[in-house]
């Protein structure tokens, strides 16, 4: 490799941080394109996060990914904020201006949308109802992609019904709440069902989710990328309906990330979500 000009650097905050994949997933991109630089995960108290950030630009980072539980707090210390992530009511990415100013933005439902576009080139946001289970920080992310999208209908169902209601009423057009039992009903004739609560993470119980209901031409997918396949999945691919994982919401987001930080935007590659895939397997 010629020597570089610059060494580039970014990298996640949170708390804890050292589960994240995100590190892997950029250091291979940064090999890929052959420059000079690292990711690395930054574990942030919450108490520092003020300071942290405000050290991006001194020490030469082009800007970070946030995860938990620094989404929220992170939009009130940077010095400007998207439309996108006003919406959302989160930022998951920030960017060192050329002024030195701190920007943020909101890449999930970048991620969201860009993976099943990639996994399921034929899906379509209009090409039905769509069902929500959810209602916190990813559901918004993925009603806003959705919405993007152009769903004619989003039926949003969670446990505690206000924070569904608070979406309708901040996002309007085609967001319909459903009260928490009437889920199962809820997948009636849709087109997609998506789940954004953690039922079904690794170590947390199954969705309580019955898919009888739930056409066989319907999508199901999942934000949950560990385990790779939730039981929700599982049921969903059991019974005969595509299914997409969280995997690729994770690859996805690193991409409009990169070109805000080094101006190219690298590929998710078959090879990347091989290795992402490895990685959390011997994990688990
Ligand atoms: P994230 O930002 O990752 O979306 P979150 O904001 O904590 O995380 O949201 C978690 C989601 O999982 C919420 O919709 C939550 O429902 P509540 O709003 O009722 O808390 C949902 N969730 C968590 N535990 C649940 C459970 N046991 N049954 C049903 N939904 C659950």
């Amino acid at each position: 490799m010629a020597k570089a000009e610059k060494f580039l650097l970014a990298g996640v905050m949170g708390w804890p941080v050292m589960h994240s994949r995100s590190p892997l997933m950029h250091n291979y991109w940064l090999k890929q394109q052959g420059l000079a630089g690292t990711y690395v995960p930054l574990a942030i108290e919450p108490k520092d996060l003020a300071e942290a950030l405000r050290a991006l630009r001194p020490l030469g980072f082009a800007g970070c990914n946030l995860t938990i539980p620094h989404k929220l707090e992170a939009m009130k210390i940077v010095d400007r904020v998207d439309d996108v992530a006003t919406k959302i009511g989160a930022i998951s990415c920030v960017v060192v201006q050329p002024d030195g100013s701190l920007f943020g933005t909101n890449n999930d439902w970048l991620g969201f949308i860009g993976n099943l576009k990639q996994q399921v080139p034929d899906w379509r946001a209009d090409a039905g109802p769509i069902a929500v289970i959810g209602a916190g920080g990813g559901a918004r992310a993925v009603c806003y992609g959705l919405m993007q999208e152009g769903a004619k209908e989003i039926r949003l169902v969670n446990r505690t019904r206000d924070k569904a209601e608070r979406i309708a009423e901040e996002f309007g057009g085609p967001i319909k709440v459903l009260p928490w039992e009437q889920r199962h009903d809820a997948l009636d004739g849709v087109g997609t069902v998506v789940n954004t609560t953690s039922q079904g993470m690794v170590g947390l119980p199954a969705l309580d989710l019955q898919l009888d209901m739930l056409p066989r031409s319907a999508l199901a997918t999942d934000i949950i990328y560990t385990p790779l396949e939730s039981p929700f999945l599982a049921a969903a691919r059991e019974r005969g309906n595509r299914t997409v994982n969280g995997l690729g919401m994770l690859l996805h987001q690193g991409k409009p990330a990169w070109r805000l930080w080094f101006g190219v935007e690298p590929e998710v590659t078959p090879e990347l979500r091989e290795m992402m895939e490895r990685s959390i397997l011997a994990d688990l």
